[in-house]
């Protein structure tokens, strides 16, 4: 198969791209893959919404410029926040034009919530299902769309590279080039080459690599891993942002379910097991600080106590208030017995967001050629050591456009290439035992969860080393032997994420933004971006 422009993933970013190209060039094709059924994304699950200065009455960019430099803790790249902030209105805009729907006063101006590290009001939002929300916009007028095959059940297994056409491919090799992808197609259970002349990776996060995320099964880093086979740059993949505020469901594990940040930007209260609020022991902003703040202080409350959960506290909110909001909240807790206006609701922290990921220019280019990035996989310099909550929407939205803009400008300058070899299968066998794969992911997300969570030091950090190179090496050699699998692929994606993890959580000396060491407690004077 071939086609002029390869998106890989359906969340926010990739149908973004994917609809701009299209409009942009009815003459080219345009191919959308996605692993399981179209809308199962991380974009499907956001809640709080979108974060744009929508009133400038009352908000100003310089206001959120400044909010996300604060967030991101000295390691943002100032010029990509501009970028964000300012064009960001624009994209939000267009989305709305293409259908998605904010919630609004009475008076039609927006209604605009608030959550951790935001001086102003201004998260556009529906309801508590933002994400849903804008995924069926796009959806929608994707599926209007005659130039956009979108594929879903289609595994991307790597990115083909001169390599593949039997050159040494290293990282200082000068010009790695994307010529399409390896596909499992879980409808003939084949695996199928797709050769394009750009590609636009938008795979979404990895918060599947712990036990407890606020991520979906989908979330296993594969585009982050794919690049770094592909010997492309990756960037700071030790800022992994824990969510405050997942459920706290004892016997859940895999996905938990979110309790928005913006219920806090409504008036919830954080209080321990002794039923104090103790936030404003840690910070003046209260329950409103940033995220590394709010939950490191509620890991330390959890340690101290012994307990596994602290509470989130919303019986002083009339039910009225807290269902106009948040009424998908409110089912969720009644369906597990939790009535929030009279129960305080447990929570408890979850992996949530990756800051880091595929290093991008301003263009949304990677390292490699004809292959950008957008969205969570990419690392664009936006939020340096901690995202401020809600830009993650805008900042897929912006480089979507961005990268778009370049790739119309390329396409008519790249031909597909030729003699790309089809994948060896020969001598594979079919696995016998899935536990060999199950096992090995559960050892993964423990080591994980219990030697680079919230709070890291060296020791703990070597001891993860250890276990992840045993792993490692177990899973390259049944990969090596048997015939692929999405989930003995995802094991081996996980692997190498973690691995990017720990090595860049140990080349940062320092304790910056989500990344805590107690043996390096304090920041360092050289402010820098670990590259690997
Ligand atoms: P995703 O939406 O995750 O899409 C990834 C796509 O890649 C999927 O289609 C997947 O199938 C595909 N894919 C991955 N690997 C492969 C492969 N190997 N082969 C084929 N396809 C593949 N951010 C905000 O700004 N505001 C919020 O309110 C907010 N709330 C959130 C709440 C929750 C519970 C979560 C989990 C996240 C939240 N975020 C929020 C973060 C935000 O939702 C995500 O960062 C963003 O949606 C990511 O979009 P994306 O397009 O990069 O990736
Ligand atoms: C939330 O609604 O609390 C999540 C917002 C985000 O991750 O940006």
């Amino acid at each position: 198969m071939q086609t002029d422009f390869l998106v890989i993933g359906s969340g926010i970013a990739g149908l973004t791209y994917a609809l701009k190209v299209a409009q942009h060039c009815p003459d080219k094709t345009i191919t959308v893959l996605t692993k399981t059924q179209s809308d199962e994304t991380n974009t499907k699950y956001a809640q709080g919404g979108i974060a744009g200065v929508m009133d400038l009455d009352h908000d100003s960019f310089e206001k959120h410029i400044e909010d996300t430099l604060i967030a991101g803790d000295g390691l943002c790249n100032k010029q990509v926040v501009e970028i964000v902030v300012k064009e960001g209105v624009q994209r939000i805009e267009e989305i709305i034009e293409w259908g998605a729907r904010f919630d609004k006063e009475s008076d039609g101006d927006y209604k605009l919530g608030k959550e951790g590290g935001h001086s102003e009001f201004r998260i556009l939002h529906h309801k508590d299902v933002t994400g849903k929300e804008m995924e069926r916009a796009l959806l929608a007028a994707i599926a209007k769309q005659k130039n956009i095959n979108l594929i879903s059940h289609c595994f991307v297994i790597d990115i083909i590279t001169q390599h593949h056409l039997g050159y040494l491919v290293t990282k200082s090799t000068p010009d790695i080039e994307c010529f399409g992808v390896y596909v499992l197609n879980l409808a003939s259970n084949k695996i199928e080459k797709i050769l394009s002349k750009i590609t636009l990776l938008a795979t979404g996060g990895n918060g599947q690599v712990y036990r407890s995320t606020t991520n979906p099964a989908i979330a296993t880093g594969d585009g982050v891993a794919m690049v770094y086979r592909a010997k492309g740059r990756i960037e700071n993949m030790e800022f992994i942002q824990f969510h405050p505020t997942a459920l706290y469901e004892p016997g859940i594990r895999g996905q938990n379910f979110l309790i928005t940040e913006a219920v806090r930007g409504d008036g919830g209260i954080l209080r321990n097991h002794a039923g104090e609020a103790f936030m404003e022991k840690y910070d003046k902003r209260k329950d409103l600080a940033p995220r590394d703040i709010v939950a490191r202080a509620i890991d330390n409350e959890m340690k101290v106590a012994g307990t596994e959960n602290v509470f989130l506290d919303c019986r002083h909110f009339s039910k009225e208030k807290f269902t106009e909001h948040f009424p998908n909240i409110y089912e969720k807790c009644l369906s597990i017995g939790i009535d929030v206006t009279k129960n305080m609701i447990p929570v408890a922290p979850a992996a949530h967001y990756s800051c880091g990921g595929i290093k991008t220019d301003e263009h949304g280019r990677t390292s490699i050629s004809h292959l950008y990035a957008a969205g969570e996989c990419a690392s664009t310099g936006l939020h340096g050591a901690n995202r401020l909550a809600s830009n993650s929407l805008l900042e897929a939205m912006v480089f979507a456009h961005r990268s778009y803009l370049d790739a119309v400008k390329k396409i008519d300058k790249i031909s597909f290439r030729e003699n790309i070899p089809d994948w060896k299968t020969d001598g594979t066998n079919v696995p016998k035992e899935m536990i060999l794969i199950t096992q090995s992911v559960k050892e993964m997300k423990l080591l994980m969860s219990d030697y680079v969570g919230i709070v890291r030091n060296n020791e703990r950090l070597s001891r993860a080393m250890k276990r992840l190179d045993l792993l490692y090496e177990e899973t390259e050699s049944l990969y090596q032997k048997t015939i692929v699998s999405p989930q003995l692929c995802e094991l081996r994606n996980m692997i190498t994420v973690a691995y990017l993890i720990v090595k860049c959580a140990e080349f940062r000396q320092e304790s910056r933004g989500l990344h805590f060491n107690t043996d390096y407690p304090g920041k360092s004077e050289r402010v820098q971006n670990i590259v690997l």
